[in-house]
């Protein structure tokens, strides 16, 4: 049986439409169920499904007051789902019901792990008079997600998996929109097949992606990238923050001189601040499994860390300055070197100690 979830939130009017267009495209040939899970609309979604009920349809409603979002709403939907196949598409329309049935045969004919409603391989495609924003924010995120994926589009909201697939996730943890992405990272989808579908806009209710989501979304990558890439993903992070910290640095100096204090004083001040602005994204960012962890110890773990990083730099500077004749005379790049030392050395420190994330077994 194929179980289609769709999560909604205030989306009554297009309830009936899409179901009659599911059974359009499906019925007899294909056994299925719809699972609606809904975050407590309270727009009527539920008198709707009951109507659809009482005509003998196969659907169901669960309906979530604890919780909002849709990939959370997609991975319930998944996990009360009794089909041995998962499929997951919008309520308002946007995904031709249509398709379903070539996509189940992909999953037959090209033995996929998964196969992708697409908007971008050959012949299909968006809606026309999609605006220069829309467009561009779709471009972008999908970018944002090609090292984590080579399927096109990877941001989808139309796929289907078959259950034995879904069941060998690991660690899963979805947030915001794009719940595909945490499958394709996530669960053992070795082949995947891509249908071309043309991507519809809603005729009744409103999107409800916004600019919240826009942020879920770089937080959702920023957990994925540092699953499949580990330290390397923190150590870019870390590299990015240090960056700043360098301008926090620089200018704290600056201001501070302008104020008057003696030049030893103000690069001393400046450097403490500029450690303490690196600390705070790296707890909730870079290190974010620790962001739980004591502050006031960890802080002065890091603070320490970034001390003895200095020492480190400061020697090899100083003595490739003074080994090498060339570096001699191009100290900037001893120094260089030297920073770069300094920074592996924070990282490794930082990771193994400052912010060691502490497991226990229970
Ligand atoms: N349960 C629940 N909870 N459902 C939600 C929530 C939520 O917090 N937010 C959105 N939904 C439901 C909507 O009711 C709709 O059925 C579906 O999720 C998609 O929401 P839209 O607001 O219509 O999203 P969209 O059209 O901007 O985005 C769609 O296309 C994107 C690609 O352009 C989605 O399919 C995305 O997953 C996809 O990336
Ligand atoms: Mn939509």
């Amino acid at each position: 049986m194929l179980s289609i979830v769709v999560p909604t939130f205030r989306e009554a009017e297009n309830i009936l439409p899409l179901v009659q267009r599911i059974r359009a495209a499906l019925e007899p040939a294909i056994p299925y169920e719809i699972v609606f899970v809904d975050d407590n609309s309270r727009d009527g979604t539920d008198e709707r499904v009951r109507e659809l009920q009482q005509q003998g349809v196969p659907v169901r409603l669960i309906v979530r007051t604890d919780e909002r979002g849709l990939s959370s709403a997609v991975l319930r939907g998944f996990c009360e789902a009794r089909g041995d196949v998962l499929l997951c598409m919008d309520a308002d329309m946007s995904h031709p019901a249509e398709a379903i049935p070539e996509m189940l045969r992909a999953l037959e004919t090209q033995q996929a792990d998964l196969v992708v409603g697409s908007r971008y391989v050959a012949g299909g495609g968006v809606e026309k008079g999609w605006g220069l924003y829309r467009w561009l924010n779709s471009l972008v995120a999908l970018w944002l997600a090609r090292p984590l994926t080579s399927v096109r589009d990877g941001g989808a909201g139309f796929y289907l998996l078959p259950r034995r697939i879904f069941e060998q996730r690991k660690d899963f943890n979805p947030i915001g929109y794009k719940m595909l992405l945490e499958v394709l990272v996530k669960c053992p989808c070795r082949k995947v097949a891509e249908i071309p579908i043309q991507f519809a806009d809603r005729k009744f209710g409103e999107s409800k992606l916004n600019f919240r989501e826009q942020l879920l979304y770089l937080l959702h990558l920023k957990r994925l990238y540092d699953y499949k890439f580990g330290r390397v993903s923190r150590f870019v992070q870390f590299c990015a923050i240090g960056a700043s910290g360098v301008v926090v640095n620089l200018l704290v100096f600056a201001g501070l001189e302008k104020m008057g204090l003696s030049q030893k004083l103000a690069y001393a001040l400046a450097i403490w601040i500029a450690m303490t602005w690196n600390y705070v994204p790296n707890r909730f960012l870079t290190f974010d499994l620790t962001a739980q962890h004591p502050i006031l110890p960890q802080y002065l773990r890091f603070v320490l860390t970034c001390l003895v990083g200095a020492v480190v730099n400061w020697s090899v500077t100083v003595s490739l300055a003074r080994e090498s004749s060339w570096l001699g005379g191009h100290v900037y790049w001893a120094a260089l070197v030297g920073i770069v030392c300094g920074t592996i050395f924070n990282f490794l420190i930082s990771h193994a100690w400052a912010f060691r994330a502490v497991t226990k077994a229970k």
